[in-house]
């Protein structure tokens, strides 16, 4: 085209001629825009989307897949010493040291630091502080006597009303971080005004109790006694369901009976016919019926089996009803919620929809039903919330009763998810792993079923064999605990210093690329190791209270918490195990 305007014109024209003789014939361009527009959007987004899929060529040496059921991984970094253990320990303490200052300089008494800000950010009620009372077991723990005073001198003065009628606190987050720290740093350092402010903040909350079905709303005010729901209008399982360990304790420790009952009815009235065919639904209006078909063990259920076990566990095996429904739900999760990739075999969970098909019979003007299926449709996403339950598993297979053949299945189970939690970090640039995968299915996804596979691999003799078949569908690294948390649950059950080492490895990520000069950031693409890998100004205070306890845990030779005598809240706060009196037990109908 220049060539052809150079052969017109000795010179080079103004802009204003070359408008001209390209109005004259705007056809001729328009195959080329094309073509240019094409290129552009074929490098920019198929390209830049799938870019994940790319990272699988430069892996040779890319972690091993886990393979069919049980495949013991093929590198294992040699074991560090007990001084390193202990250095190693320390410089998570130092990571704690440097987020809780922060937090208390710059933050305090809002809820959460802003990291790369150094301001204050008010993402709750704002007027709780929430990390410092989700930071609390954690410092005790580690020994910061002075931080710890500290606290407690501030929550002594608090007295737990909302001070404006469109104030609400939401329930569950107040129950397991607020709640559950105050009694756990109680059991920990029997200072008495924890438990006094404990007890108070117990029944400023227990009007969220009051619905038709005795699961407790989203949110309430405590000045007014007001509820509302959340944005779906519904209740969650995670929500309704995680809050005994911390009213049962409370009822323990005050001699309540309100806090045992108002929170019994949760456990108690769950839909035992549901949990016995399939598993636990995600969400349930004020009514306590289910009100959907998906089911999961991510963000809106987890929390909810994670407490079956638990309470089992904490008020000493005296409860064997809830431990059933354990047994039933986990029974069905390993069923229905566990798929391997086609390529690799990544063992992972995943959430099903269960649509009711149905196939018709058409007639010339009638369609008629004439049976329907229920059919589960797997969506392929693997959370890094549900990391919690290779943890989950681990812990129930040692303290459970169960055969040798379910002993196996669940440590089976343990194993390899707790593999494709550290596998979904250590397969990305940054070693941090991502919120969100969305794993490849099989084309007819039912051949994905992990329960199958490891039938026909036990028929086989045993044999097994093995590439990166999902994309970081949310890539942020929200600096959670999930997978920590199961390292240190499998390291504790099974002896296996791997998963030290992976810790290790995990919490050096961690140093490099979330630390500011304040606190820790949130990443935004994990698979991005750019020296300055985008950060954002939030830091959750779940990172105090669970990422950094579980990764000191994780690091240190003793026993502090031994799982005989604790049990930890899904907030990682420490909670004893302790016995029901008789009194008690008469009291609320304990039977065992
Ligand atoms: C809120 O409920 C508590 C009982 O849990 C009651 O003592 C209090 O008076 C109620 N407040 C209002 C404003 O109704
Ligand atoms: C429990 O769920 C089943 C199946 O959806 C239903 O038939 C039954 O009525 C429910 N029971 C209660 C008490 O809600
Ligand atoms: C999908 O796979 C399952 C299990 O292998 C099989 O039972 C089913 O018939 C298959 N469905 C189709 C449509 O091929």
């Amino acid at each position: 085209m220049l060539s052809s305007l150079r052969g017109n014109m000795s010179r080079i024209p103004t802009f204003r001629e070359a408008m001209a003789l390209l109005a004259g014939r705007p056809l001729r361009w328009v195959p080329q825009l094309i073509a240019l527009l094409f290129v552009i959007w074929y490098f920019a987004v198929i390209r830049g989307i799938n870019s994940e899929q790319y990272i699988y060529s430069y892996g040779t040496d890319l972690p091993p897949p886990i393979g069919h059921p049980h495949r013991p991984p093929l590198y294992r970094p040699p074991t560090a010493t007990a001084d390193d253990w202990k250095l190693r320990a320390h410089q998570v303490r130092d990571a704690f040291i440097h987020s809780y200052k922060g937090y208390r300089e710059h933050a305090f008494p809002a809820d959460e630091l802003k990291p790369m800000t150094g301001k204050g950010r008010n993402n709750f009620n704002g007027a709780w502080s929430i990390t410092m009372y989700d930071a609390l077991s954690t410092m005790f723990v580690m020994g910061l006597r002075d931080y710890f005073d500290d606290a407690v001198q501030k929550i002594a003065d608090a007295d737990y009303m909302t001070t404006k009628p469109q104030q609400y606190v939401p329930f569950f987050e107040t129950v397991i971080r607020h709640l559950g720290g105050l009694l756990s740093a109680y059991a920990l350092s029997e200072e008495p005004i924890l438990l006094k402010q404990a007890d108070k903040l117990g029944t400023a909350l227990l009007p969220a109790f009051n619905t038709e079905s005795g699961f407790p709303m989203y949110a309430l005010n405590t000045l007014t006694n007001a509820t509302h729901g959340s944005w779906t209008g519904h209740t969650l399982w995670a929500e309704a369901l995680s809050n005994q360990l911390e009213y049962k304790y409370l009822a323990h420790l005050t001699g309540k009976a309100e806090y045992f009952e108002k929170s019994v009815v949760c456990s108690s009235c769950t839909n035992q016919t549901l949990l016995t065919v399939c598993f636990l639904p995600n969400g349930i209006p004020k009514t306590g019926a289910p009100s959907n078909t998906q089911f999961s063990v991510g963000a809106f259920a987890d929390s909810g089996h994670e407490y079956l076990l638990k309470q089992w566990l904490m008020t000493s095996r005296s409860e064997p009803k809830i431990r059933d429904l354990y047994l039933q739900a986990s029974k069905s999760i390993i069923e229905t919620l566990l798929y391997v990739t086609p390529d690799r075999e990544i063992l992972y969970v995943t959430d099903v929809d269960l649509r009711r098909t149905q196939s018709r019979a058409k007639g010339k003007d009638i369609v008629e039903d004439t049976e329907s299926v229920v059919t589960a449709h797997p969506s392929g996403s693997f959370e890094h919330l549900s990391c919690f339950l290779p943890g989950l598993l681990t812990l129930g297979v040692q303290t459970l009763d169960l055969s040798p053949s379910d002993k196996e299945l669940h440590s089976w189970a343990a194993e390899g998810l707790a593999y494709s939690c550290w596998l979904s970090y250590a397969d990305q640039l940054t070693g941090l792993g991502p919120d969100i995968m969305s794993m490849k299915l099989f084309p007819n996804s039912s051949e994905g079923l992990w329960l199958p596979k490891v039938e026909q691999w036990k028929k086989d003799g045993r044999q097994g064999q093995s590439r990166r078949d999902y994309t970081n569908y949310k890539k942020t690294y929200l600096l959670r605990p999930e997978a920590i948390e199961s390292f240190y649950l499998m390291w504790r059950t099974t002896g296996d210093p791997v998963w030290r080492e992976r810790g290790w490895t995990v919490f050096k990520a961690i140093q490099k690329f979330t630390r500011t000069p304040v606190g820790y950031a949130i990443v935004m693409d994990v698979d991005n190791s750019a020296k300055s890998a985008p950060v954002k100004d939030e830091m959750p205070s779940y990172f105090l209270a669970e990422t950094l306890k579980y990764l000191f845990l994780l690091f240190t030779d003793e026993d502090i918490l031994p799982l005989d005598k604790w049990v930890f809240n899904t907030e990682a706060h420490p909670l004893p195990i302790f016995e029901w009196t008789d009194a008690e037990k008469k009291l609320y109908n304990i039977t065992s």
